[in-house]
């Protein structure tokens, strides 16, 4: 059986429907289960019915994060999630989650960690004036844009370039990054209880101090 994946998404989806492309063109041996996002209007909801895949919206309310947090858990649970995949996921996960599922909740974010960590990544970098930009898929731990490393793409920041067409080319990359890190973070079985990973991003077997 491939193993199933949950989706958290607050937005467009476009990483969402990537990794489901990639899927149905055979390139991630893998199966989307549910996407849940925690806004009702997400347009990723409407791309995920669209493509027969369950979706659900869950009111999230700031005052009590973990609410939010126990009930997608439950649900991931009922659909025999393994891997938990952020993608577009605009809210801080509590310890609570991250400690629910131990090195098995995957994060992109649109610049080259460590740098440019939170909001508004893609206008952080032009801001600083880096010549090269990109996009990171990493494993989440309690700190944000942290966690150990699976991959990058690295983008070339123009002159003349805008937000918005720094982002949009960022974009285009982590369309493909994303598949890619998961089908090599599946394949090798961290996190799915074969290995864990640790501080320095590698594969370590569960007995090693
Ligand atoms: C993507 O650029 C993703 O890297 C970013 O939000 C966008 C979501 O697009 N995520 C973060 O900034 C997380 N810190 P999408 O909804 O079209 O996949």
């Amino acid at each position: 059986m491939p193993p199933r994946i949950g989706v958290l998404a607050s937005g467009r989806g476009s990483n969402f429907v990537a990794i489901a492309e990639a899927i149905r063109r055979g390139d991630l041996k893998a199966e989307i289960a549910l996407l849940i996002s925690d806004r009702k209007d997400a347009a990723a909801l409407a791309k995920a019915r669209e493509l027969g895949i369950a979706a659900e919206h869950i009111p999230y309310s700031v005052k009590d994060r973990e609410a939010f947090e126990r009930a997608a858990g439950d649900r991931f649970d009922e659909a025999g999630c393994s891997l938990i995949i952020l993608a577009g996921y605009m809210r801080l996960l509590t310890p609570y989650f991250v400690r629910r599922y131990p090195g098995r909740i995957l994060n992109i974010h649109p610049s080259l960690l460590p740098s440019f960590r939170g909001l508004h990544a893609q206008k952080q970098a032009l801001e600083f004036g880096v010549k090269i930009a990109g996009c990171t898929v990493h494993v989440v731990t309690e700190e944000l844009d942290a966690g150990p490393i699976l991959g990058q793409r690295a983008v070339p920041v123009l002159e003349d370039d805008t937000e918005d067409t720094l982002s949009a080319r960022i974009l285009e990359q982590e369309h493909r990054l994303y598949p890619e890190a998961i089908g090599r973070y599946l394949a090798d079985g961290v996190g799915m209880g074969q290995g864990s990973v640790t501080a320095a991003g590698r594969l370590g077997q569960p007995d090693e101090g």
